[in-house]
């Protein structure tokens, strides 16, 4: 490898620094990671790969290795300004690189990417779903915020989808073509109290990939389900409690994603995780009666009764009448 990483440029926010210990631990329990880069050039050298969300984090971390290893890299996401930045970090260390400002979750703007990277590229070799929107919080703060369930569903799960079904003719056709989804380590245990969103949407897009694997494989077309643990980035640096927990930087963890992206695996998880999957139907009663008196932490009895907190209010985009569904 002659190219020097971009390993400082993704490191963690300043608060998670200290923790080494943390991210020892952090790697011994997440997935393999790539030791020689050398074969990612191997893999990936003139081939197009497109990254979602790419403008921070994991996404961001997993094009500049891609660029490094001579990837015509795609990258996308809302944050204009964030994405210029990826994009010209790459070219300035020799990468090929072309950014979409796009929203996931927007219908259309999903339609006019896949149409954009198909007339300027005529095929995706690798596709990675790594764009998401997390969401920890009691039920009662969801009741009058549909338009969140819209923007969590759009991006885990929606568009993920539209974003297959127009690349994925061209993968067959030519008979090559490798999907991964970035999904979590939380989706293979319990449902845990206040994640119901996020790990419902997560989980809805790993079955539908899931199945379609078995209907696209025999056409050459690989899938990976990639179940991430726990990463030091912005999507998980407002949860005090995950600062706690074992966790990967963004450029360690895009070492897994690219060990992925060379060996073409049906499912990538730290391999204990395969072990309690089989047991969680098994321990699902117990496991929910534990989780019942941590979901009761910050209720107050207004949120018990269903009425919506003040702070819920001022947030609020449109009143409750215009909002119900009939
Ligand atoms: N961090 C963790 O501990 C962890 C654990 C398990 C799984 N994951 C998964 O790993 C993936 C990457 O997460 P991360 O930790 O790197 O989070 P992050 O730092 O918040 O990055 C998320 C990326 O997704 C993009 N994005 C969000 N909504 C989008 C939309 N509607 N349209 C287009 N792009 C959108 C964001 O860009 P813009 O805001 O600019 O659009 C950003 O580039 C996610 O799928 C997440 O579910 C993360």
């Amino acid at each position: 490898m002659t190219v020097p990483l971009h390993r400082r440029d993704t490191a963690p926010p300043p608060q998670i620094r200290q923790q080494k210990f943390w991210q020892l631990l952090g790697r011994l329990s997440s997935p393999r990671r790539l030791k020689d880069l050398r074969k990612l050039d191997d893999a990936v050298r003139g081939k197009v790969v497109v990254v979602t969300g790419a403008s921070y984090g994991l996404g961001e971390a997993i094009a500049k290795q891609c660029g490094d290893a001579g990837a015509i890299v795609v990258i996308c996401a809302r944050s204009a300004d964030k994405l210029a930045e990826v994009a010209e970090s790459i070219r300035s260390r020799g990468g090929r690189v072309h950014s979409h400002v796009v929203d996931i979750a927007d219908e259309a703007g999903v339609r006019e990417f896949a149409r954009d990277v198909l007339r300027e590229h005529g095929h995706v070799d690798v596709l990675v779903h790594n764009a998401g929107k997390s969401m920890n919080r009691g039920i009662h703060l969801s009741y009058r915020r549909p338009k969140d369930l819209n923007a969590i569903a759009g991006v885990n799960y929606l568009g993920p989808i539209r974003l297959t079904l127009a690349l994925l003719p061209y993968m067959r056709e030519r008979g090559s073509g490798h999907i991964i989804n970035i999904s979590t380590a939380g989706s293979l245990m319990w449902p845990f109290p206040r994640w119901g969103f996020y790990l419902s949407t997560k989980k809805a897009f790993e079955w539908w990939l899931r199945s379609v694997a078995t209907e696209v494989r025999s056409d050459g077309v690989d899938c990976t389900q990639y179940y991430l643990g726990h990463v030091y980035t912005r999507m998980s640096a407002p949860d005090r409690m995950l600062r706690g927990v074992p966790g990967l930087t963004a450029y360690d963890a895009a070492l897994g994603v690219s060990r992925s992206i060379v060996h073409r695996p049906r499912a990538a998880a730290w391999r204990p995780f395969y072990l309690v999957h089989p047991l969680v139907e098994l321990f699902r009663f117990p496991m929910e009666r534990i989780c019942e008196p941590y979901s009761k932490i910050k209720e107050t009895r207004e949120s018990l009764l269903g009425a919506v907190p003040e702070t819920t209010l001022v947030l609020e985009e449109e009143p409750m009448r215009d909002d119900r569904v009939s």
